[in-house]
């Protein structure tokens, strides 16, 4: 069967940016606020970082459940697995997720500065310097025939879209403006000669936007 590149719940706001300018350690998404980038679907039930019970099992909470059906590997951008620049002053970063990651697969994180891989819980991150088909060739062999997931940030997701390789992506747009950062598109719609391309607003606020090739 076809494995599928996909993109699930990437947040962005009205005017395309994926996070802030300046990211650190104390500002992970840089000047934006994750609150506001990423509150729909942390309210949901089934949020998969959710630490406490409950939670919204309306629109929001089919899109978040739909982030591990069927996948087998994820693909990250090194800015998201963390604050760190350039070349590692040491290993001791083993990512924001804790002893308990959210993945439960091998997660392939692309950087140019390599380090040897690890493992946390069931997650085995590795760390790859390749263009963007040698990676994911990479993340569907160990994604023992499932699907693979592309995490971001925005410009891992820009850079997988210029070489046309991802197959369905779910971004949900919120009501803040930016003004500058990782910036994923200009405006959905020019995916729209590749993709099929539906719009579906959440009581939230949030507006789902769903593509798959054409
Ligand atoms: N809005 C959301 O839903 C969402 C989701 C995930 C993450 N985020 C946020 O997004 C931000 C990160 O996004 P971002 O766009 O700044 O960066 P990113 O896509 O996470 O990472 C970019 C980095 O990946 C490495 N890279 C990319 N292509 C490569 C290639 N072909 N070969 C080797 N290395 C490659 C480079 O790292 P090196 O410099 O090490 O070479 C590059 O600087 C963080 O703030 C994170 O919290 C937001």
């Amino acid at each position: 069967m076809e494995q599928l590149l996909r993109v699930h719940n990437f947040s962005v706001s009205r005017d395309g940016f994926g996070a802030g300018e300046n990211q650190s350690y104390e500002r992970p998404f840089g000047h934006a606020d994750p609150g506001d980038m990423m509150a729909w679907a942390g309210a949901t039930a089934s949020w998969p970082n959710r630490t406490d019970p409950g939670g919204s099992r309306g629109l929001d909470d089919y899109f978040t459940r739909d982030f591990s059906r069927n996948i087998g590997a994820e693909i990250m951008g090194r800015n998201k697995f963390g604050p760190q620049r350039g070349p590692w002053q040491d290993h001791e970063w083993r990512g924001w997720w804790g002893d308990q990651p959210p993945f439960h697969t091998p997660v392939f994180v692309m950087t140019h500065h390599l380090r040897p891989s690890f493992t946390v819980s069931d997650t085995t991150f590795h760390f790859v310097n390749d263009e963007p088909a040698a990676v994911l060739a990479q993340a569907r062999a160990a994604a023992d025939g499932r699907d693979v997931r592309l995490g971001g940030g925005a410009t891992t997701i820009r850079a997988f879209l210029d070489a046309d390789l991802v197959d369905t992506l779910h971004v949900a747009v919120s009501d803040v403006e930016l003004g500058g950062g990782s910036r994923l598109w200009e405006s959905p719609d020019e995916l729209d000669a590749r993709y099929h391309h539906e719009v579906v607003s959440s009581a939230s606020g949030v507006t789902h936007h769903l593509f798959w090739r054409r």
